[in-house]
């Protein structure tokens, strides 16, 4: 028997009602805070992701499903293959989007988004990432996630655009009822910032580098900052040790970054500062952060973000500073406090059919009410009423509706209330208002 694939999962009902209530309710609160939705393809261009998210770090050395794209030459060509016939059959490496970020930029930049001001993007979608599968993380996992990104003279550097985006979150997570979370904070500067910290961190690593994992020796030379990405227990005392980058802040950074804390404080929403915090990736420019979740276990962020100032300039286009964030959805449904049991519509009404020639009646029937938003399950002429009645039970209906004979000669129509197990006559003009009325 063929199987989902290791670190993919078939999403079910009665789960996938949770998603739907989710999925619905950012989408409200995305909303309110006049964001708009973007869909981008789900491959992409692989340099896209090597020059944005970064060569050196986890996602792009070690996660991603990279493939070489081709035209096939055809066998006639194979001999003779001019220099625009290969041009033609050239390969172009793709890869599945491991994040979303990048391909929201690129989208920038090729519509000419920065034109209209700031843009204020939301996705929702699946990613990509060949990682370890355990509880909460998986290979093809889905990430609801905004951008804001425009123009300087937009307003899109201020650090009212962070504060904003953090109390959007706290708020969405409050609505979804997920109380416990945790944000915490910090600034991982800007470029002139990192160069300094940079030499810095080879200078602490080039003593005690040798003791250290391989990943991080090559960093070392590489990309010091994604030292602070290794998860290996015995690099961490060293690690530990290490210089931070709150101490390498220039004036601006370090006032943008105050900006940011003050107006938090000022709206309520709570954070702890946490220096460690680099972020696995590469693009990020002062704040940065992550919000997460005692009950989650070992994979505890439930959603990540951050400033990504340079991000555009770097694949080419305008300057458009810009923050964000994206919410692990599979993190976020399994942190869901109700069950899916109760968020989950229940069907109004059952119809069932009595004896041959009423599942024309019961069609016409139920296309009325569905008319009216009422959930609908329908049953089959053929069904005994015993059966009808466990069928409506089993599928959790409110009430049953029968539809026999007489009833259709009537036009009133027999309606249980399957709970108190009051039954009455209703006429046909009545049925939607009555049973709406119980809703
Ligand atoms: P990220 O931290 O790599 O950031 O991912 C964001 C969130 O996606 C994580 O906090 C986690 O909840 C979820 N996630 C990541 N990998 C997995 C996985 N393998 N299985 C399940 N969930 C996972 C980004 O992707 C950035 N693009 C966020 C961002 C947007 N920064 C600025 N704008």
């Amino acid at each position: 028997m063929i199987k989902a694939v290791r670190g993919t999962r078939d999403l079910l009902p009665p789960e996938t009602a949770l998603w739907n209530f989710v999925e619905s309710a950012v989408r409200d609160v995305f909303r309110a805070y006049n964001f708009q939705e973007i869909r981008t393809p789900v491959f992409e261009d692989t340099a896209l992701f090597s020059r944005s998210v970064g060569e050196e770090t986890d996602i792009v050395s070690k996660e991603m499903y990279t493939w070489d794209d081709r035209g096939q030459v055809p066998k006639i060509l194979a001999d003779a293959v001019t220099p625009e016939d290969s041009a033609r059959y050239s390969y172009q490496s793709l890869t599945l989007r491991p994040e979303n970020t990048a391909g929201v930029v690129r989208a920038y930049i090729e519509h000419d988004l920065w034109q209209k001001g700031l843009s204020k993007l939301y996705y929702i979608g699946p990613q990509f990432r060949r990682e370890r599968p355990q509880k909460g993380r998986y290979r093809q996992f889905y990430q609801i996630g905004a951008e804001v990104i425009g123009p300087a003279s937009a307003g899109s550097e201020s650090p009212a655009r962070d504060a904003e985006v953090l109390e959007m979150l706290a708020t969405l997570l409050d609505r979804l009822g997920i109380t416990d979370w945790n944000l915490e904070l910090n600034s991982v500067g800007c470029p002139n910032d990192r160069t300094a910290f940079n030499e810095a961190l080879r200078k602490a690593l080039e003593p005690v580098k040798d003791k250290m994992c391989a990943d991080c020796q090559r960093r070392t030379v590489t990309n010091p900052l994604r030292v602070f990405d290794c998860k290996v227990p015995e690099d961490q005392p060293i690690i530990e040790k290490l210089p931070r980058i709150s101490q390498f802040l220039d004036e601006p950074c370090r006032a943008h970054f105050e900006a940011v804390q003050a107006i938090l404080k000022s709206v309520g929403v709570q954070f702890v500062l946490n220096d460690r915090l680099v972020r696995g990736l590469d693009y990020y420019t002062r704040t940065a952060f992550e919000f997460t979740h005692g009950a989650l276990g070992a994979q505890n962020a439930i959603l990540g973000g951050g400033r990504y100032d340079g991000l555009s300039e770097s694949l080419g286009g305008p300057a458009a500073p810009g923050i964000g964030f994206a919410i692990g959805e599979d993190r976020l449904v399994m942190s869901l406090k109700e069950s899916a049991e109760g968020v989950l519509r229940k069907p109004d009404v059952y119809i069932a059919p009595l004896g041959p020639g009423m599942n024309a009646e019961a069609a016409r029937l139920a296309r009325e009410l569905r008319r009216h938003d009422l959930v609908v399950e329908l049953g089959d002429e053929s069904f005994r009423l015993k059966k009808s009645f466990e069928a409506a039970t089993k599928a959790g209906a409110k009430y049953i509706l029968i539809v026999g004979e007489n009833e259709v000669k009537a036009d009133a129509f027999a309606l249980k209330d399957l709970a108190k197990g009051e039954q009455v006559s209703v006429p046909r003009a009545e049925l939607a208002q009555r049973i709406q009325g119980a809703r």
